[in-house]
């Protein structure tokens, strides 16, 4: 795999628009071949069915959750487990998203256990770790990011890394239009790349996905993805549209494709 972009759809999209995206998306991509990218969706869950039935056994599609719990079963309202996810088809789930840190009390002991969980369900973890505005401002970017990285990833094994994407999210980027600069974004990605190296292994860290999110476009991602570090995207609001989606993984494929 060369890239990939993943889209966050949020509490966004009814099922009849999760259909005519795929309709539209599909569209887009018609005789579009070699691109080398994987692109993956994570709908909302009432979606799911509908999106996975019209994307149909369309290529390179993944399609996910935007959480996951951590225990396979039991009294836990509102909650839904890997192995459910499972069943539903999923591939992977993204956990620890800055939203779900923010506003639903998310801590890193809980992310490491749900990516755990669902790691161990054969579905990939995408964990999310970004500073806040004020750290950034703070210079505590470094320090913010190496805290998130270690606790959310605690009790994985270098097998477990084989299943595991990380994306680094600052949460001043997301949804502000205020990306990033690839400067900052890959700095971010090389310190997370040798953390990952040092807690799983050379071997191992070398290979585990980084993606960057926050305020991605058509027109910001083939500079973003022109760093070395910069694997890919998570996507929120350019992800709703299929145009914009579809744009922004061949430019951000193009990107990848013209440093290898
Ligand atoms: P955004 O969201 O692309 O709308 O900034 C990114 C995210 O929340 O993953």
């Amino acid at each position: 795999m060369k890239s990939l972009f993943v889209a966050n759809w949020k509490m966004n999209l009814l099922q009849r628009d999760a259909v005519a995206f795929a309709s539209r998306f599909k569209e887009l991509f018609s005789g579009v071949s070699n691109y080398d990218a994987v692109f993956g969706i994570a709908p909302a869950l009432s979606s799911f069915q509908a999106l996975k039935q019209a994307l149909g056994n369309y290529q390179q599609v993944w399609l996910g959750a935007q959480n996951v719990h951590w225990l396979a079963s039991g009294a836990h309202t509102g909650e839904i487990s890997a192995a459910m996810l499972k069943e539903l088809g999923a591939d992977f789930a993204i956990i620890g998203h800055s939203e779900r840190r923010q506003f639903y009390g998310e801590t890193n002991d809980k992310v490491a256990l749900r990516a755990k969980a669902a790691i161990n369900e054969g579905l990939t973890a995408i964990v999310c770790v970004g500073e806040l505005e004020a750290d950034f401002k703070a210079k505590k970017t470094a320090e913010v990011v190496h805290r998130q990285l270690l606790a959310s990833l605690a009790g994985l094994s270098a097998a477990d890394s084989l299943r595991l994407v990380v994306a680094y999210e600052p949460v001043w980027a997301i949804g502000t239009g205020l990306a990033a600069t690839p400067e900052i974004a890959d700095t971010v990605h090389q310190q997370i790349r040798a953390e990952l190296c040092e807690i799983f292994g050379e071997e191992a860290g070398e290979k585990i996905i980084l993606l960057y999110g926050g305020s991605t476009s058509p027109d910001n991602i083939a500079e973003l993805c022109s760093q070395k570090e910069v694997q890919g995207a998570l996507i929120g609001g350019a992800s709703l549209k299929p145009e914009s989606f579809a744009a922004l993984i061949l430019n951000g494929a193009k990107a990848r494709a013209a440093l290898a």
